[in-house]
């Protein structure tokens, strides 16, 4: 469980965040939607510790992170995976030396225990061949799969992914997000998901935070956005002809 309570970001006189107050849950797919320039990747890179912010608190199971050791937050790092804006992959290395970076990175480890978990997650990812190809030689679903693998390798009890089906077709997104959801219960990972992707919305939206200029505008579930009456939150969902025909239907059969 993280907790965020009243957090403010700015960027000289610009006040992105504007006292975000709320929490993410264990196990579950937690997503941040909102539209471009809302706030999401800058409030993603607080959650990391990437970004310094001006005011409020961020708590990993009860302990404040700013207030941690540098040993302690090098520990909580280890334990966090992420998926970039794009994947992010390192176009010199293979896809298995990607996926065995952390690895390298953050445990002592043998080689052959580096391979054997890296052969685990990408088999995991449904990528059994895919080892010595180069990142430049995958499709964008490869990629995503690649970085979701390099993202869990280390067993990490959170995950953060902005944008992560950015990009692909609508097949391909859906399937990205379903392995994002399989996995998050399968380790009963902390996920947090940045998306502006209403088919995500759908799929694994199990806590939705909605931001709008910096302030959490709305929260709930994929259950519960259809039927709020929140006009801003109703523009976000509404913006494609699709879902105001989805609403359309709705309110018909339930009047
Ligand atoms: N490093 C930075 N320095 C100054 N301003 C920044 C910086 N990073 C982000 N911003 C500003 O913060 C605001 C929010 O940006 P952010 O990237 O969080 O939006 P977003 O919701 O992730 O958008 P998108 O959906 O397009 O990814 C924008 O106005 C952006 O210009
Ligand atoms: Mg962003």
């Amino acid at each position: 469980m993280i907790e965020v309570k009243n957090l403010h970001k700015s960027f000289g006189e610009a006040h992105i965040l504007k006292g975000i107050t709320t929490s993410f849950e264990k196990g579950k797919t937690n997503l941040i939607i909102g539209q471009s320039g809302s706030g999401k990747t800058v409030f993603l890179k607080c959650l990391l510790g990437l970004f310094d912010y001006e005011e409020g608190s961020i708590a990993y199971e009860g302990k404040i992170f700013s207030k941690l050791s540098p040993d302690e937050k090098r520990n909580l790092r280890a334990e966090i995976g992420m998926v970039f804006q794009g994947s992010a992959l390192f176009d010199s290395m293979t896809i298995a030396e990607n996926v065995m970076f952390p690895l390298r990175m953050f445990t002592k480890q043998s080689k052959s225990e580096m391979q054997d978990r890296v052969d685990f997650v990408l088999k995991r990812v449904n990528l059994d061949d895919a080892h010595n190809k180069m990142p430049s030689e995958a499709s964008g679903g490869m990629q995503k799969r690649v970085a979701i693998a390099r993202a869990i390798v280390n067993n990490p009890k959170y995950l953060f992914c902005d944008e992560p089906n950015s990009g692909l077709d609508p097949k391909t997104a859906i399937v990205i997000d379903n392995l994002i959801q399989e996995i998050t219960d399968e380790y009963n990972i902390t996920t947090v998901i940045n998306s502006h992707d209403m088919n995500s919305v759908m799929e694994i939206g199990e806590k939705i935070v909605f931001l709008k200029n910096g302030l959490k505008e709305w929260e709930g579930s994929k259950d519960t956005i259809f039927k709020t009456d929140n006009e801003a939150v109703t523009n976000f969902v509404y913006s494609s002809e699709l879902f105001k025909k989805v609403r359309k239907m709705y309110l018909e059969e339930n009047s």
